[in-house]
């Protein structure tokens, strides 16, 4: 690409501040943010201001959520991501965060390295079967559709789901899934996993009421987004036993972690690392880079979101 363009690199692989945002999109053509470089309404205010050159978003990742769409859209400015590519990498972090909460493996390993593992006893550390429990997915994108293929074919989990569309018939036949309301998906999983982008419609859609709803048996899993989660209300279903554990690769104001939750022994926290194996990283690249030679050659843009 160095031959059609020149081109900058953010060498820190670190967010760019607002400031070198502006900046970029003043003198940049093509921007390649990343999904924790916020491009807010306010961002693109200033870059107007001072004249704005940038005419592609060419996003690395599949949430948008950090890009003001409708400035973007208002801007005549194209925005692009990477669907498709992050699929299985994401399904296996939300099938690895169901089986470290429902097992305890976060507990079991920090006793062992703690020292004070005093050996195998029939009640220690007692924990919940994964096999053929119910499931429930909010959100049957792509990624939810992985992780109920996962679960229902590895783990014999029955599958129920809530989404804005219906799963083709035979793709709903080959993970046994049923579509429902959400309060029925409240009532009847015993593990819900959140595959749902961020909107202002999902935003805090796991609140005090959704999560009393579970009851004190189930458990919550997002790799989705961390707005779609009410973090202190979580903390407290935790606290309080209102829900058995959880699993978040997400957070609400990331990397920041509200300070309730890392008291809790019934949840796992990871590092948003979803999407964060070689293969897929490597793919997304590529994807971005078709996004980016398209606009170059005039040719339509492969995965425009705006
Ligand atoms: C995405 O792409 O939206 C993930 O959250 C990061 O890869």
């Amino acid at each position: 690409m160095g031959d059609q363009c020149e081109v900058f690199i953010n060498d820190e692989d670190k967010p760019l501040d607002q400031e070198s945002l502006v900046t970029a999109l003043c003198s940049s053509e093509i921007l390649c943010p990343t999904v924790t470089d916020s491009i807010s309404a306010e961002v693109f205010a200033l870059a107007e201001e001072r004249g704005i050159r940038t005419k592609l978003l060419a996003n690395f990742g599949v949430g948008f959520n950090h890009i003001d769409i409708e400035q973007a859209s208002r801007l005549g400015i194209a925005v692009t991501n990477t669907p498709g590519v992050l699929t299985d990498a994401t399904a296996e972090i939300s099938m690895a965060l169901l089986l470290m909460c429902a097992r305890r493996t976060g507990e079991g390993e920090r006793l062992v390295r703690s020292g004070a593992w005093d050996g195998w006893r029939p009640t220690h550390m007692l924990s919940t079967q994964v096999t053929g429990k119910t499931l429930g997915i909010i959100g049957m994108g792509r990624i939810g559709l992985a992780m109920a293929k996962k679960a229902h074919h590895g783990f014999g989990m029955q599958i129920i789901y809530s989404s804005r569309s219906p799963l083709e018939g035979s793709l709903a036949e080959d993970v046994g899934a049923t579509r429902c309301e959400l309060s029925e998906l409240f009532q009847k999983s015993d593990f819900i996993s959140l595959h749902c982008p961020s909107t202002s419609e999902t935003k805090h859609l796991i609140d005090q009421e959704a999560l009393a709803a579970m009851g004190s048996h189930a458990f919550l899993i997002n790799t989705a987004r961390g707005e779609v989660v009410d973090e202190d209300a979580l903390a407290s279903a935790l606290g309080e036993g209102e829900i058995a554990g959880a699993g978040l690769d997400v957070y609400e104001n990331e990397p920041s972690i509200n300070p309730a939750l890392l008291k809790l022994e019934n949840l796992v926290l990871l590092p948003h690392m979803g999407s964060g194996t070689n293969e897929t990283r490597e793919a997304m690249g590529m994807c971005a880079f078709d996004n980016i030679q398209a606009y170059i050659s005039g040719a339509e843009l492969p995965n425009r979101v705006v």
